[in-house]
């Protein structure tokens, strides 16, 4: 093959490969390396044991016969068994005298930007839940309130004792229950715009701290520190960061077992830009691979009596200030939650 040519297809971004009638490769250009094999190693292979297929995707321009132009969308394994997604367009290759003599290909990556899609489409359907959501959840609020008020008039007047007591008092318990979960669920949807200002963090970290004291007393879960001689001040909307940081330590306080140890620990960051990680370490019962993707779904929980709306809250307040939220976890042995504010 003439060199221009040659070092034009092997520049190519595309992985491009040319195969005769048995399916088995006679050219292949350099992009193969990124798929985990050798150009050498590659070519004579049947194409299909290089790039093993996993699944075809609906894009696909049938029919499949040979010789015929196609394009399609499929899953295919490179040699390490590591799944990507791409499109591959293919069409015959014809000697002078217009006879086939095999087909060639052009493959590209297209996981990303799927994974970017599938996010999307992801975002798309939580916000129409959302709208859905918020209305049913304003409906509920005024019946509810009837409610809570008629109970607490009924209590006054029949002044109930014994068993009668108890079923009031559950009663007005599930409703200040609903009543939680339908204002966390309104404040989530349509939170209250932050008020951003220089603070310190330090103080709203103790504050938050101070708060878990009992919920740590009753399970005799204790928390170590490790801070830097400085904490930095922070742009931030204090009582929105205190809910964040409370919901987290919750969770962790949540996952331990009795007795167990909770970390938290600061650190500055000054790359890529000036910033605060506060995390958050325990070594409770962990998260399942596949629970991961839904932590930080409104409603998502694995808790008897969790609303699931914990990590949702901290996602979008940290979101509103132009900070994040990151979560690594082993299941059955520890949970690390960093969050990260702007300094600089
Ligand atoms: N530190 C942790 N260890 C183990 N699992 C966790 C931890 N933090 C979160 N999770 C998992 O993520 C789920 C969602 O957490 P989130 O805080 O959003 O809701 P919740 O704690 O279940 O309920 P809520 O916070 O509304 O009372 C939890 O149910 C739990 O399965
Ligand atoms: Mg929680």
């Amino acid at each position: 093959m003439d060199n221009f040519y040659k070092r034009l297809l092997d520049n190519a971004s595309d992985l491009i490969w040319v195969i005769d009638m048995e399916g088995k490769i006679t050219y292949i250009n350099s992009n193969i390396a990124d798929w985990g094999y050798d150009k050498k190693e590659a070519i004579g292979k049947p194409l299909l044991d290089v790039l093993t297929i996993k699944g075809m995707g609906k894009r696909s321009s049938v029919p499949v016969e040979f010789g015929v132009s196609r394009t399609f969308e499929m899953q295919v394994a490179d040699k390490c068994g590591d799944l990507r997604r791409v499109v591959v367009s293919s069409s015959p290759l014809q000697n002078d005298d217009a006879k086939i003599i095999g087909e060639m290909g052009i493959l590209y990556d297209v996981t990303e930007a799927h994974a970017m899609e599938e996010k999307l489409k992801h975002e798309e359907r939580l916000a129409s839940l959302g709208r859905l959501g918020t209305g049913i959840a304003h409906e509920i609020r005024n019946p509810l309130s009837s409610i809570k008020m008629n109970l607490a008039i009924l209590v006054n007047r029949l002044h109930p004792t014994g068993e009668d007591k108890e079923h009031f008092t559950i009663a007005q318990d599930e409703v200040i229950n609903l009543e939680r979960i339908v204002t966390e669920f309104i404040d989530y949807a349509k939170p209250s715009p932050v008020k951003l200002r220089r603070q310190s963090l330090k103080t709203v970290i103790e504050k938050t701290l101070a708060v878990v004291k009992t919920v740590c007393a009753e399970k005799e879960v204790t928390i170590t520190r490790d801070f830097p001689p400085v904490i930095p001040m922070a742009l931030m909307d204090s009582a929105k960061i205190h809910q964040a940081i409370l919901n987290i330590l919750l969770n962790a306080i949540q996952a331990s077992p009795d007795n167990g140890v909770v970390g938290i620990k600061i650190r500055s960051l000054s790359s890529p830009t000036e910033t605060v990680a506060i995390t958050v370490a325990d070594s409770g019962r962990g998260i399942d691979q596949d629970d991961m993707k839904f932590v930080f779904d409104p409603f998502f929980t694995t808790k008897d009596d969790g609303t699931g709306m914990g990590l949702s809250i901290v996602q979008s307040i940290m979101a509103n200030h132009n900070g994040s939220v990151a979560i690594e976890s082993e299941l059955g042995k520890e949970t690390k939650v960093t969050l990260t504010l702007p300094t600089g």
